[in-house]
């Protein structure tokens, strides 16, 4: 078969490299890919906001497959044009993406059908009376909140607030100085959960449902989970302190009915569907659903699937994934994500990276490349997220030993990650 992925980053990577193993793989091409992807694809250079080119270029190569990697197209329905092109692309459609292009809608469709969320209210910015309602609703509530923006902003639109002032800052943010222009149109307020966060991806056929291994994303940019939020910088799978009870209700309370209430809704909803979860006192709570593969809980996840992914894609595109379940290695993968300084906020690019040649050779571990550009047979830097050093181990604690001895023989100016992937693990123990 003839593939073709859509993204850049390490997902992306990933994605080309779980695809690229698959047996039935003759072909394989990425736009726009990145160094990494250079090296195991066909790069196609065209804008991938261009979906009427993307398709000109799939019937032109007889591409039997394209996959969608980020959340903006699928929110924006390549999906939707592919299939009215008659070309087979794995993903949602808009109408079923909305789930993560809207928070409102999320936060809406989640009440309507009973799924266990933080209570929430929604604004729209455009109200002259909305800031003097928000700030009600914070001082009424006293205890520090979660103020969203409506649409997508890069992972940024959501702000964690430590206390009341800062959730009335958060609000004045979206209203008054528009940080994040129409995506903040209208914003949710929403309590502050606590408890520990993990992440449920399935994969959704429009009806039966085969969820992947358990993972944990760690989002903030300094150790202990400290600093601003990013796409990530680090990731395992599967979670070893996710008890087979509280990952049944997990299934049972909100991805089963996540599903049920689409089709309900007459959504058909096919492609990977990301439950980002808080482990509360009250049991689990769903955070947010993603539309999409995660970046980088991909990267442990796919490191242990053993099935065949083209095939699993084909069925659920098919609708073909009753009775369907997936192997794995019976392993634990931990991916450590290495930054360009100042990552998520201004860095530098162009920074020529040594040590990756070695690497190469070290059984049970990959590179996957994001942030980077090859030139000349020489990678250098070309992002904020760089790599993502992936590797498996027995224990989870030989996955990252594992992981971080490739971290440490990557060189580059201004290398940044975190030390300490893994740590909520490990508190388990
Ligand atoms: P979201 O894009 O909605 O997942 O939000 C991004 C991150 O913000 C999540 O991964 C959580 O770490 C955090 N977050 C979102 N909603 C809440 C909430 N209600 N309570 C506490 N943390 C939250
Ligand atoms: N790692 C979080 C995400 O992919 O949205």
């Amino acid at each position: 078969m003839k593939i073709f992925v859509i993204g850049s980053g390490g997902r992306e990577h990933t994605l080309v490299w779980k695809l690229n193993n698959s047996e039935i793989c003759e072909e394989i091409y990425c736009c726009p890919g990145n160094g990494g992807i250079q090296q195991e694809a066909e790069i196609v250079n065209l804008d991938i906001s261009d979906f009427k080119s993307l398709a000109d270029f799939t019937k032109e190569k007889s591409i039997d497959l394209t996959v969608v990697g980020p959340e903006i197209p699928l929110v924006n329905g390549i999906v939707n044009f592919f299939n009215e092109c008659g070309l087979k692309i794995f993903g949602p459609t808009k109408e079923a993406a909305i789930l993560e292009g809207s928070k409102v809608f999320a936060k809406q469709f989640m009440k309507k059908h009973n799924i266990p969320a933080a209570d929430f209210a929604v604004f729209d910015s455009s109200d002259g009376e909305c800031l003097k309602k928000a700030r009600e609703l914070i001082n009424r509530n006293e205890n520090a909140m979660v103020v969203k923006a409506d649409g997508l902003a890069a992972g940024k639109g959501v702000t964690v607030c430590k206390n009341v002032a800062e959730t009335e800052w958060a609000v004045e943010r979206i209203v008054l100085r528009k940080a994040f222009g129409s995506a903040g149109n209208k914003f949710v307020i929403e309590d502050k959960l606590s408890g520990e966060e993990v992440s449920i991806l399935a994969f959704v056929d429009g009806e039966n449902i085969v969820p992947m291994l358990s993972s944990q994303d760690y989002k903030q940019i300094y150790d202990s989970d400290s600093g601003p939020n990013t796409g990530g910088m680090g990731a395992y799978a599967p979670v070893p302190f996710l008890s087979s009870e509280v990952n049944k209700e997990i299934y049972d309370k909100i991805i089963l009915p996540t599903v049920k209430g689409l089709k309900e809704d007459g959504i058909v909803y096919k492609g990977v569907l990301y439950a980002g979860l808080m482990l509360t006192e009250d049991g689990p709570k769903a955070l947010e659903f993603n539309c999409r593969f995660g970046d980088p809980e991909t990267q442990p996840i796919l490191f242990l699937l053993k099935s065949d992914l083209i095939e699993i894609m084909e069925k659920t595109i098919n609708g073909e994934l009753k009775g369907v379940s997936l192997e794995w290695n019976d392993k634990f993968s931990a991916c450590v994500v290495v930054a360009s300084e100042g990552y998520p906020g201004s860095y530098t690019k162009g920074m020529n990276v040594t040590g990756l040649k070695e690497l190469k050779t070290i059984e049970n571990l990959k590179v996957f490349h994001a942030g980077t550009k090859l030139v000349d047979d020489k990678i250098f830097t070309n992002g904020g997220r760089v790599f993502g050093v992936t590797s498996s181990g027995k224990t989870l604690r030989e996955s990252l030993d594992n992981a971080y001895m490739g971290v440490d023989r990557i060189s580059f100016e201004g290398k940044y990650f975190r030390k300490d992937i893994g740590f909520r693990a490990f508190r388990y123990e």
